[in-house]
């Protein structure tokens, strides 16, 4: 750090998450430095905009410019990166790190992408990355992960890591609001990246879990390792009939050791999570991360997972243990990020041991529910529940039958699940969704 007595921060970005940072360090001005020992001034904010910046009324006109070299100079020692995208973050964030800046990001795609190559650039200049606001909004999962569960071997993560995903599906299934209607809200409250799709699609919640899980296992793992599935593809008939068998949907991102213990499988996908545990009673833009360990056993870290106050929160809790020192200590003696790691040993979806639930559009004529049975039985699925409705109209040729099936491997499902697709008792193809009764 230069100069004794204070800590000079420049900023790239003054969106939604910029201007919380810029808030919390002026009106926390002495609470922080007493917390750190030391002043935590906001000396300049680099932005594409620049008229825009200085007429926000969120911070003194004069810091705001567009020229990046300024957050070269001998007076700012900490870049914060909330600005998000990945190549032009990328190029402003490497070059910080080469002129020895510590950097605070809240961007996951740019970690996901580049965070080995960025953490190793760190290294070699005497800096260091801190990256709490990129998974989790608000809640410490990172800090939790690295340093509090540190004397833990980590058997699993499951998160709900997308407050986009987990409002839309929180209004869906309790007031009924359609998927577009609630989308559209959560891109109002600011939830929502500014390409939606990244959330939706799963990508983002893919993304976060890279990070955590690359810190949780000590592998390194990239966005592309994580099998990804989102919630744009969901049927809301099967959201009801979860409902119906007590199970809330929630887009989980896990990371789970295989049987062994030497191969991680990992994914992020919509899943029934009962509605009575933790994870099911996470709801709205709320995230949590279920850690499960070989000590402490299963602990979930809750709180708000997106938008303005939290994501600040984060962000400026890292600048302040950057500034404090500790954390460029810990960045440098320990050996926590992806750039020190092999590569994850992923191991195959197919071989995953779950419970699952199977929507099956069955032609309404004898013996067709045995047949679905049987072939279920005959690749070793043992059925949990089952369920059927009546016919809703008198002339209706199928009906929805669901099942929900004990443990089984991933891979014997899909068999039974594509054979049951060429049976003439079958229309269109079978639904499914894991049954998570890990992680809470
Ligand atoms: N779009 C993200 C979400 C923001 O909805 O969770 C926080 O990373």
């Amino acid at each position: 750090m230069s100069g004794a007595d204070a800590v000079g921060v420049g900023m790239i970005g003054l969106g939604t998450v910029g201007g919380g940072v810029a808030q919390l360090l002026r009106e926390h001005a002495e609470l922080y430095a007493k917390r750190c020992g030391r002043r935590v001034e906001l000396r300049a904010v680099v932005v594409r905009n620049t008229e825009k910046a200085r007429s926000s009324g969120l911070i003194d006109a004069a810091l705001v410019g567009n020229d990046s070299t300024r957050l070269q100079q001998d007076d700012i020692d900490v870049v914060v990166e909330v600005a998000g995208g990945v190549d032009s973050a990328y190029a402003l964030v490497a070059d910080a790190l080469r002129a020895g800046k510590h950097v605070v990001t809240a961007n996951k795609a740019l970690l996901a992408a580049h965070g080995p190559e960025l953490f190793g650039l760190a290294r070699e200049h005497g800096a260091s990355v801190a990256f709490e606001a990129s998974c989790g909004g608000g809640i410490p999962c990172v800090t939790g992960l690295t340093f509090g569960l540190m004397s833990n071997a980590v058997r699993g993560l499951y998160g709900i890591l997308n407050g986009t995903c987990n409002y839309i599906l929180t209004e869906m299934t309790q007031k009924g609001r359609t998927y577009a209607e609630a989308l559209a809200d959560a891109k109002a409250k600011g939830y929502a990246e500014a390409d939606e799709t990244l959330d939706v699609s799963g990508a983002d919640a893919a993304q976060k879990l890279a990070v955590l899980a690359s810190l949780a296992f000590g592998v390194s793992v990239v966005g592309d390792d994580v099998s990804c599935e989102g919630i744009d593809n969901l049927d809301l008939a099967d959201v009801r009939f979860g409902a119906e068998l007590g199970y809330d949907i929630k887009l989980i991102a896990a990371a789970e050791c295989s049987a062994e213990g030497d191969g991680l499988f990992l994914s992020t996908r919509p899943c029934f999570v009962s509605a009575d545990t933790q994870l099911g009673q996470v709801h709205g833009a709320d995230n949590a991360l279920s850690v499960v360990g070989d000590a402490v056993g299963h602990v979930m870290l809750y709180g708000p997972g997106a938008g303005r106050g939290p994501t600040a929160s984060a962000v400026v809790s890292d600048v302040l243990n950057v500034a404090a020192g500790w954390y460029p200590q810990a960045f440098a003696a320990m050996g926590l990020t992806p750039d020190l790691h092999a590569p994850a040993d992923k191991r195959d979806s197919a071989d995953t041991v779950s419970r699952f639930y199977l929507r099956l559009e069955v032609k309404d004529v004898p013996g067709n529910f045995g047949r679905i049975t049987t072939t279920l039985g005959e690749h070793g699925i043992s059925l949990s529940a089952v369920m059927q409705h009546e016919r809703k109209h008198a002339g209706d040729a199928f009906v929805p039958v669901v099942v929900t099936t004990h443990a089984c491997r991933q891979g014997d499902l899909r068999a039974a699940s594509a054979e049951l697709k060429r049976l003439d008792a079958v229309a269109g193809t079978p639904v499914v969704i894991r049954v998570l009764d890990a992680g809470g």
